[in-house]
């Protein structure tokens, strides 16, 4: 769409303050919230005591890298509410995240949380370009997941009127958008994807579609998926990034007057980029694991929380806050195969580097023997579904093993199917990793 320039106003003053402003507030909100966290969660008061350090040693932000970090393992541990800073008669509304394994995370929020949740989601609108006066289709899942009712909080503080459409029941969503013409719509980028395949099939074109910019998270995507929603949409795709033990979507996003990369809410989320190894505090621009503190959260504060997302600080552009890189994966989504560490949205960079390919993809690992396999299963776009013969299909999964084998280094087997072949995810995030290997103890 045309990129209107944020005009006075659009913009809360903090996102084009000074660097000195925006550290000095951040150092007065650390030193509260240090101190609320070390007063009111005992579990983190006691890790502090073992480490030997105390909220009175915090007097500039690098002291911060003194401090003990959170995991997911405390959030488990203390499951539901231990970790909670607030009694529960001050508690407003509850989310959880489901794990892989085992209890869910369980988070709480007061209303001051509440409603710095909706303030950030709300300037993560804006970025993306949305205003007052809009309507926003949200398809992220309403429930436990922090998807739905974050970002319908957000988009009504924003001033524009939610859909509150939820996820699954493609036909519908479809058939919505072309009823009500929203502006935006809010979404994971598989389900966009999905909810593009059925505008397909009903031989309806991006342009005859309202829609003018997705804000698409909770799962990694790439460039490639990127220009791939675009092109199926017509419209521009902004990422929006966030997790449930920070506070929900609207933690970072980008803004689509440059597009490079989710600007973080530095004056309610510091953050650290650390070597997941040794737990050293990196540079701004190297790699390594994010980590975040809350500064001004009540019920839930994180203190040097570890996301387990691999990415890089990048300096100011757009705002005067900081941004993430593309999040190229968790660490707990990178497989080992073979030696070589391969993050599914490697794969599917390289799928989508092919015009004939679509953006639905899974990755299947078996073990034979001590060998670890890899099958990457796609499919060809629905255009050329049922069009190219054996030898065709083959040829694309031949280039794609070369490619990946190059770039990447690992042997793969590709199988390229016909359109919809592969299963869609209709709720949540996509599977895109079948792990078939037997589980070891
Ligand atoms: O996924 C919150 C969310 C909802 C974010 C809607 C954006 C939009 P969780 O279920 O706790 O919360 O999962 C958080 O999802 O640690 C990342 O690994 C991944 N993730 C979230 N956003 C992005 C993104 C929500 N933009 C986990 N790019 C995070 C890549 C993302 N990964």
């Amino acid at each position: 769409m045309t990129v209107k320039k944020p005009m006075p106003g659009d913009l809360d003053p903090i996102e084009t303050a000074s660097r000195d402003e925006i550290s000095a507030l951040q150092l007065e909100r650390l030193k509260w919230s240090v101190r609320h966290t070390y007063d009111n969660v005992a579990p983190y008061r006691a890790k502090c005591e073992a480490k030997g350090v105390h909220p009175d040693d915090l007097k500039t932000l690098s002291d911060l890298s003194k401090f003990p970090f959170m995991t997911k393992l405390d959030l488990r541990d203390h499951y539901p509410f231990g970790l909670f800073a607030v009694p529960r008669t001050q508690l407003a509304r509850l989310h959880a995240s489901s794990g892989t394994t085992g209890k869910s995370v369980v988070v709480g929020y007061t209303k001051n949380d509440l409603d710095n949740w909706a303030t950030v989601v709300a300037r993560s609108i804006r970025a993306a370009g949305g205003r007052a006066g809009d309507m926003v289709h949200v398809a992220y899942g309403y429930g436990m997941f922090t998807g739905g009712l974050g970002a319908h909080y957000g988009v009504e503080r924003a001033g524009c009127c939610a859909v509150p459409m939820s996820g699954g029941q493609t036909e519908k969503q479809v058939q919505q958008i072309m009823d009500f013409k929203p502006e935006i719509i809010m979404v994971t980028p598989s389900y966009s994807l999905v909810i593009a395949e059925e505008f397909e099939r009903l031989g309806i074109k991006p342009e005859e579609i309202s829609l003018k910019v997705g804000i698409f998270g909770a799962e990694p995507w790439g460039e490639g998926m990127r220009h791939e929603i675009e092109r199926k949409l017509g419209i521009d795709a902004i990422d929006i990034y966030g997790l449930t033990e920070v506070m929900g979507p609207g933690v970072a996003c980008e803004c689509i007057e440059t597009k490079d990369g989710p600007v973080i809410w530095e004056d309610h989320f510091y953050p650290e980029i650390i070597d997941p190894e040794t737990g050293e505090v990196l540079p701004d621009g190297e790699e390594g694991e994010l980590v975040f503190t809350s500064l001004t959260k009540e019920a839930f504060p994180v203190i040097r929380y570890r996301t387990r997302d691999l990415t890089r600080l990048l300096a100011p552009t757009a705002r005067s806050f900081r941004r993430i890189g593309k999040i190229t994966g968790r660490s707990d989504d990178m497989l080992i195969i073979r030696g070589v560490n391969v993050f599914p949205t490697q794969i599917e960079e390289q799928i989508l580097r092919d015009q004939r390919l679509a953006g639905n993809y899974q990755v299947v690992v078996t073990r034979d023997g001590h060998m670890d396999n890899l099958e990457v299963r796609c499919e060809v776009q629905r255009e050329l579904s049922g069009k190219l013969s054996p030898a065709d299909l083959q040829q694309i999964g031949k280039e794609l093993q070369q490619r990946i084998k190059t770039i990447i280094g690992v042997s793969t087997k590709i199988t390229v199917m016909e359109f919809d072949a592969i299963p869609r995810t209709q709720v949540g995030k996509a599977k895109r990793v079948l792990d078939e290997r037997p589980k070891q103890n």
